[in-house]
């Protein structure tokens, strides 16, 4: 692979998996690499771990709300109502919203949820366990965040499938198995929007302590959420919280069946998993980039960057660099250290649902092993068409038949 070959834009690239070799050329060729684009001016390249980390804990130097946190520019009308995100905000602004939600999402506020988590995986697991076969992604993996955020938020279960139908379309816009047009996306978070006011208009007549009743009465500099910053923190939380979980909790049963031998160690030793899934986070890096923009002229590990510029940091890259991670990869339950990035690297925007997501994955992978333990694959793994979400569509597996529980 030479240099010249590195395309990170096209979403084919993806397809049939992660662009490892690439991301190898880049942190070892040129770790800021100026990637040309087709449909936009191009961008900084960064993939090195400790680049990646400098960048994304600097949020003086590099903007979220400048250009947003999405790799691809846009008209200034549509920025000014990104703006309106906390992810698209920098701080003073930032931390103002921020705090909002921070107490939903602590530790203790999730330990909480324990319980109920491992209720719901466990249901999750009796839909399937007699029949010894299931789509892992479908049937398993999307259900448990979608359950969990909707109980998080607020969100009656009964309507949860729409939210998973909307975050699909937006997030997988690009791929021809969920949108056709590319206004679908647009479609999708108007659609969302509208649900988000109806649900807010039952709220505010019975509210109770949901993370939605929460945002209906905050006030940031006394003054409560419009109507679209409402919306906007509805998406985020939606979005945020379900494709990501989701992919991660395929990714780490495909390296499970993909490493027998990792496996036979977690069922040996189940004191063994809070590790494995801080692997399964590094292996299998969901969100791929974040994009932040240069507030003045800079330079990154000796290369210069200008104001303006779009600084795009590959997380996904980041967790393989042999400089941080000894043969980086290998999928080892054990591996330690593991500071990987999966959650971002440390700054302002650090994932808010990170004590969420572990929670959950782990209460799934704990479920799975024990009941489920022979799970094989039964059919080709599909992959997400996209530059941005590691995604995985379908994944056919099979098991031995498992009773229910009663
Ligand atoms: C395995 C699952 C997940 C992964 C890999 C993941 C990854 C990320 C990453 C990389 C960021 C950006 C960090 C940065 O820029 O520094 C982020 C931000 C965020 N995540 Fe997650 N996330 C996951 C699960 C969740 C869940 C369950 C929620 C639930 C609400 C959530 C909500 C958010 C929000 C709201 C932000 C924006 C925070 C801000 O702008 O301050 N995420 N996540």
């Amino acid at each position: 692979m030479e240099l010249s070959e590195v395309d990170l834009v096209n979403r084919d690239t993806y397809v049939q998996g992660i662009p490892h070799e690439m991301f190898e050329v880049l942190r070892h060729e040129a770790p800021v690499f100026w990637h040309e684009e087709a449909d936009g001016r191009g961008f900084w390249a960064v993939t090195r771990y400790q680049d990646v980390v400098a960048v994304n804990r600097d949020n003086e130097l590099y903007s979220s709300a400048r250009g947003s946190a999405l790799i691809m520019d846009q008209p200034e009308d549509m920025l000014a109502q990104q703006r309106l995100m906390m992810l698209n905000m920098d701080p003073p602004m930032h931390t103002r919203y921020r705090l909002l939600v921070n107490k939903g999402f602590t530790p203790r506020t999730v330990g909480h949820l324990d319980e109920r988590i491992r209720e719901l995986t466990n249901d999750i697991i009796d839909r399937v366990s007699e029949k010894g076969s299931c789509d892992f992604v479908v049937d398993i993996a999307a259900e448990l965040p979608l359950q969990v955020i909707a109980e998080v938020m607020g969100v009656p279960l009964e309507d949860r499938h729409k939210v998973f139908d909307w975050s699909n379309r937006m997030i997988g816009a690009e791929d021809p198995e969920y949108a056709v047009a590319p206004e679908a996306a647009m479609e999708a978070s108007m659609e969302l929007y509208a649900y988000a006011n109806r649900l807010a208009a039952e709220k505010r007549a019975s509210p109770s302590d949901d993370i939605i009743s929460v945002l209906l009465h905050a006030e940031v500099d006394g003054e409560s959420l419009s109507e679209l910053e409402f919306d906007l923190f509805f998406l985020l939380l939606s979005v945020a919280g379900n494709e990501t979980t989701r992919n991660l909790i395929s990714h780490g049963m495909l390296a499970l069946i993909e490493h027998p031998d990792q496996r036979a160690r977690l069922l040996r030793d189940p004191s063994l998993l809070p590790g494995a899934v801080e692997e399964m986070l590094r292996f299998g890096t969901p969100v791929m980039h974040f994009r932040r923009t240069a507030s003045r002229d800079t330079e990154i590990a000796g290369q210069p960057v200008a104001e303006g510029d779009k600084v795009v940091i590959w997380y996904v890259s980041a967790n393989r660099d042999e400089n941080v991670f000894p043969d980086p990869h290998r999928f080892d339950v054990e591996r330690s250290p593991n500071e990987h990035v999966a959650f971002g690297g440390g700054g302002p925007h650090f994932c808010l649902g990170a004590n969420l997501a572990r929670m959950e994955i782990r209460a799934l992978f704990d479920a799975v092993l024990r009941r489920l333990p022979d799970m094989e694959l039964a059919g080709p793994v599909e992959r997400l068409r996209s530059n941005f979400i590691n995604g995985i569509k379908h994944m056919p597996v099979s098991f031995t038949p498992a009773p229910a529980r009663r």
